[in-house]
């Protein structure tokens, strides 16, 4: 057996200078996102057993349906939070607006704001596949001790002080930076802790994987037809492997060891794309750029971007560089 012995919370504790604010209250944060997880992988973990799968028959702020798992993950991590009085204020998938942290003795002293996606991949819970958490931190802007506001959550990509995603697959894995590189920590559960089992991770500059819903092929931009052409077309290391679990984390998880890119491109179906810039696809591009790798809307770095909305989408272009670059040269092309 593999001894992986250095747990997250050493791990934290031995990197404390890598966070340039406040190391204590970004360690926090990180004690709180590894507890919520623990509780939400115990929880995948007995579905089938517990009554945790299906849909409450309600629907968010996107229109999805929610399901049972999307809620209670959304109440353990914002619940987990706000006990713990370490952030300022919440955005999350699940919820329409922005929640405000006050301390107990009703004060806004805390200087991060978190933006999150409780429960990615709601569609595969009922068929025991892989879900995950993404997450992402901000140092607010507005003055410290008064309530939080809209723009502290309507920062660019490139301010995040840390970001990370939890996947609850075979086992479950917390992968996060802090603009220091890239570690993965798995959880042995039987004593719930997590160790670090993937040292700076690096994404391979070149992949023979992609990713994607082709079933939306018909609907998608023709940069994009012809870029899934290009990788289905037999020449050197071509045609590329397709492989699609329908999870951004589980996605981009296996890409970043193997190396491949993931697609979510626009569609006549979803004229803006279909995930979210502040809570999915940030978090993953602060992720995949500390790793090597690229982010981008099919033309642009997808952590420029200016956010105007706290749902807002965007098409999402992300994995190995080469990758990268070859499908924005096809958009180019097409344009
Ligand atoms: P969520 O479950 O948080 O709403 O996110 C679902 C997202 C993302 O995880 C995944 O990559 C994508 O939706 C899959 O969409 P399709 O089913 O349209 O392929
Ligand atoms: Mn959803
Ligand atoms: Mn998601
Ligand atoms: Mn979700």
């Amino acid at each position: 057996m593999k001894e992986n012995n250095l747990t997250l919370g050493e791990f934290i504790i031995e990197n404390q200078k890598e966070f340039q604010y406040s190391s204590g209250e970004l360690s926090r944060i990180f004690n709180s996102i590894k507890l919520a997880a623990k509780v939400v992988s115990y929880k995948v973990n007995k579905a089938g057993l517990v009554d945790i799968i299906g849909g409450v028959g309600e629907k968010n702020v996107q229109g999805e349906d929610q399901q049972k798992l999307d809620v209670y993950a959304n109440e353990v991590f914002i619940k987990t939070l706000i006990n713990r009085e370490i952030v300022c204020g919440i955005v999350s998938e699940e919820n329409d607006d922005y929640i405000t942290v006050k301390g107990n003795d009703n004060s806004n002293n805390n200087k991060y704001v978190i933006l999150m996606d409780p429960l990615d991949g709601s569609s595969n819970i009922d068929v025991n596949a892989s879900v995950g958490t993404i997450f992402s931190v901000y140092r607010r802007i507005s003055e410290v001790g008064t309530p939080v506001t809209l723009e502290d959550f309507l920062q660019p990509g490139t301010a995040q002080v840390a970001a990370g995603y939890v996947l609850y697959g075979t086992s479950t894995v917390l992968v996060y930076t802090s603009g220091h590189g890239v570690n993965g920590f798995t959880l042995n559960p039987a004593i719930g802790t997590f160790y670090l089992s993937h040292p700076k991770m690096t994404f391979p500059k070149d992949g023979t994987i992609y990713s994607v819903n082709e079933g939306n092929y018909i609907h998608f931009p023709q940069g994009v037809k012809n870029y899934i052409k290009y990788c289905q077309t037999e020449e050197g290391d071509r045609p590329y492997t397709s492989r699609y679990i329908g999870g951004l984390a589980p996605d981009i998880h296996r890409n970043l060891i193997k190396g491949g890119i993931y697609l979510y491109p626009t569609s006549t179906k979803s004229p803006q794309g279909k995930l979210r810039l502040l809570y999915e696809c940030n978090p993953i591009a602060f992720i995949a750029e500390q790793a090597g790798g690229k982010a981008s809307d099919g033309f642009s770095r997808i952590m420029e971007i200016v956010p105007t909305a706290l749902h807002e989408r965007c098409p999402f272009f992300c994995g190995s560089a080469n990758m990268v670059d070859k499908v924005e040269e096809f958009m180019l092309d097409a344009k």
